[in-house]
């Protein structure tokens, strides 16, 4: 099969290769993928030196069940799709059953491969907070994958939701997703929030945590800004009286046996009933990857980026 491996010799190191199909386990369904999307972390994890060329990476992928699994779990042959996992931008992918969710005929597949990672990641961040019933909450990075799906569900579940993006044009687009604010830096909001997702770190964290009311809740879901976060004393103690707030950090692949497969199956729901927007802003064959991630790399990307496998 075909897919798209580390090579450090290629611009942002990724090139299509051929490669061994996988071998499932007897867990495990065996996929045609159709299209997969990007994620920074990924993107960038692929220039680490340490990565050997020729790995196969990519986390989502959407695709149609070609084999089911041995064991009877997971879903039938012809079942459409949408996955998580490693090895995942390949015409072909071995995954268990707790990894996929199920689509319906009608979903795009393409846009429901925007949903692993960056609407997994916002869902669970999001439960991890409580209620945001009637409380407002923060989203920095707010035009980012992860930043736009937490914008949504955030507003879904009755948050008044308090968007960060340092980009002006992103304000009239991040209101149309639910968001009641939008300024270009947390420093500028004026009345506390209950809770911040964070997706930058770095001095945009600090000022987000200075925002928290007293058992307000700050969790740090990635570092985009690539800056060292330093909370000044003040913050943590002292006469501004920020007692009493958290600050915890998320990571997805937190639970090794998590089981994805409802969640996934209710984001894929969501999104192709119209209820969730994947803010897809550029979609090209896999051929042309290298366009989307040099975009992805730059950071001139918003939203999500989709190659179409094939
Ligand atoms: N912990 C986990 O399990 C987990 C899961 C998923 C993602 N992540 C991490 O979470 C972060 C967000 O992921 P993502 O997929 O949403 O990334 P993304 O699509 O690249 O979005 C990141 C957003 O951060 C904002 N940003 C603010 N300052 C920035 C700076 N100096 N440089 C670049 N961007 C800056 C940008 O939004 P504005 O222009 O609107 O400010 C950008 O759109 C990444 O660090 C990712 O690796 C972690």
């Amino acid at each position: 099969m075909r897919a798209l491996v580390v090579d450090h010799g290629a611009e942002g190191h990724l090139s299509l290769a051929e490669v061994p199909d996988p071998v499932p386990a007897p867990d495990e369904a065996l996929v045609r993928v159709s299209a997969v999307s990007l994620n920074f972390g990924e993107v960038h994890g692929a220039a680490e030196a340490w990565i050997p060329d020729g790995t196969v990476i990519g986390w989502d992928a959407a695709g149609v069940v070609v084999k089911a699994a041995q064991d009877g779990s997971g879903p039938a042959e012809g079942t459409r799709v949408v996955t998580i996992g490693e090895q995942g931008w390949a015409e072909l992918r071995a995954v268990p059953a707790a990894r996929l969710g199920v689509v319906s005929e009608d979903a795009d597949l393409g846009a429901v491969s925007t949903l692993p990672v960056a609407g997994l990641s916002a869902l669970h961040v999001l439960r991890r907070m409580g209620s945001v019933l009637g409380r407002r909450v923060m989203v920095t990075g707010a035009s980012g994958g992860v930043g736009r799906f937490a914008v949504q569900l955030a507003a879904r579940a009755g948050a008044e939701v308090v968007a960060v993006s340092r980009d002006p044009a992103q304000a009239a687009v991040l209101r149309g997703l639910g968001a009641a604010e939008v300024h270009a830096h947390p420093a500028s909001v004026e009345r506390p929030v209950y809770g911040v997702v964070d997706n930058v770190g770095g001095p945009q964290l600090v000022d987000a945590f200075a925002r928290l009311e007293p058992h307000g809740t700050l969790i740090s879901v990635g570092r985009s800004a690539e800056q060292d976060t330093v909370l000044p004393p003040e913050a943590l103690w002292g006469i501004d009286g920020l007692h009493d707030r958290t600050i915890r950090t998320f990571f997805l692949f937190g639970e090794p046996a998590a089981d994805f497969s409802a969640d996934l199956t209710w984001l894929a729901a969501e999104l192709t009933a119209g209820r969730l927007d994947p803010g897809i802003s550029r979609r090209t064959p896999w051929t042309r990857h290298d366009e989307a991630v040099r975009a992805l790399l730059d950071r001139r990307l918003r939203g999500k980026a989709v190659l179409d496998v094939g």
